[in-house]
């Protein structure tokens, strides 16, 4: 028997097949407003000044390669814990860097598969598709929350608040961190306050998948209402990719935190981490890492990054007000003013599978099935012709 013969194929990842599809269009007038990456006004997906400065340091700076620790550059992980929580804790919480905010999912869903192997995770409708595949990749079963009502721009907290009180005890709920994918709907603080209560009066472990921080208002408004929230919860996990906020995206750097009850659970919990992770990568990738701890420790790189943060979430804003405003839609079902109540890359529009192909074969427009636009791949010179498009299908 050929080892490979009882493969069947899988079908290829749909959002993988769209950027193909997209570079291998000729049409001058195409339009990509698929894969989540960020665009300046120019179409170009920049190394950002503060990067590059922190890569030139290293490179006149650096003495070795040899390998990180399991948990990778500390100087890195206390970064990003401190950017999360808000303060460095050695004593119940662990940080672990990983190969993008995708490792740290993995990494998370296989404690929690460890930990508790029927384990179901509730994850929100609609949700990153990439969510599903990991946790079913790690063992786990996942089921449905529902997320927004039918006004595109309000949370379904009753709906949330119901699953989750009816999950069984010990279930793990992801939630997202700032600029919800795909619908750039966010929670607010009183919402994240209910669902911290119910996490608590159910035993629930929330993993909070945070990789847009910085893109929807600031970096210190971003966070304020999950580190309020992670206070409130006695166990958590939380991914944070640095692949958007810092353009890393080739660089898989990510880092995955850990919020445990006591010490004891910590400490257990820790070399199951470090365990895992010598089964997925052995040690975590450095480069990344180095880069964004460089850019942390030197106080003008981190004020310059803060700036060119500022930069591309304007760009986005702007973006969405002038997409909003040059949107009519042939119908009433859709108000294209929601799109400025969103936060982020992503809007999710009602297009049907017919639209959203004709979008892209006829008029070389590339939206994903889901209907998510990735604002910050319209370019300002795309706007009056995609929003034209688009108002004929919705
Ligand atoms: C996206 O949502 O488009 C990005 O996060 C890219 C990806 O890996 O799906």
């Amino acid at each position: 028997m050929v080892a490979f013969n009882n493969l069947n194929p899988r079908p290829a990842d749909a959002l993988l097949g769209l950027m193909a599809a997209f570079r291998a269009d000729e049409r001058s007038e195409k339009v990509d407003l698929g894969v989540g990456v960020y665009r300046d006004e120019t179409g170009i997906t920049p190394v950002m000044d503060s990067v590059r400065a922190a890569e030139i340091h290293l490179a006149n700076t650096i003495t070795t390669k040899v390998y990180e620790s399991p948990r990778g550059n500390q100087s890195f992980t206390a970064s990003i814990e401190k950017a999360v929580f808000g303060s460095n804790d050695g004593t119940t919480r662990d940080a672990f860097s990983t190969a993008g905010g995708c490792g740290a999912l993995t990494l998370g869903m296989s404690l929690i598969k460890r930990a508790s192997p029927d384990n179901i995770v509730y994850i929100s409708t609609p949700t990153w598709p990439n969510h599903p595949h990991v946790i079913d990749f790690c063992g786990l079963k996942s089921s449905a929350y529902p997320y927004i009502g039918t006004d595109r721009k309000n949370i379904d907290l009753d709906g949330m608040i119901s699953v989750f009180k009816n999950a069984p005890s010990g279930s793990a709920i992801l939630l997202q961190g700032p600029c919800h994918n795909p619908t750039g709907v966010d929670l607010s603080s009183e919402e994240w306050s209910a669902v911290a209560e119910v996490c608590v009066e159910n035993t629930l472990l929330p993993f909070l998948d945070i990789a847009y921080h910085g893109f929807a208002q600031s970096l210190e408004k971003d966070i304020s209402n999950i580190r309020a929230f992670l206070e409130k919860v006695p166990n958590a996990l939380v991914s944070y990719s640095c692949s958007k906020n810092f353009g890393l995206y080739r660089e898989r750097t990510g880092c995955l935190l850990l919020k445990a009850e006591n010490s004891k659970s910590r400490d257990a919990a820790s070399t199951h981490l470090a365990d895992i992770t010598r089964a997925i990568n052995s040690m975590p990738p450095a480069h990344g890492q180095a880069i964004v701890a460089t850019i942390f420790e030197k106080t003008e790189l981190e004020t310059q990054w803060r700036k060119e943060l500022e930069l591309m979430r304007n760009r986005m804003i702007d973006m969405r007000k002038r997409l909003s405003s040059a949107i009519h839609p042939k119908s009433n079902s859709f108000d294209p003013s929601v799109l400025n109540s969103h936060n982020g890359m992503f809007s999710q529009l009602p297009l049907s599978a017919d639209s959203i192909s004709a979008l892209r074969e006829d008029h070389g427009i590339y939206i994903p099935d889901s209907g998510r636009i990735n604002i910050a791949g319209l370019l300002p010179e795309d706007i009056e012709r995609t929003a034209a498009l688009l108002s004929d299908y919705l």
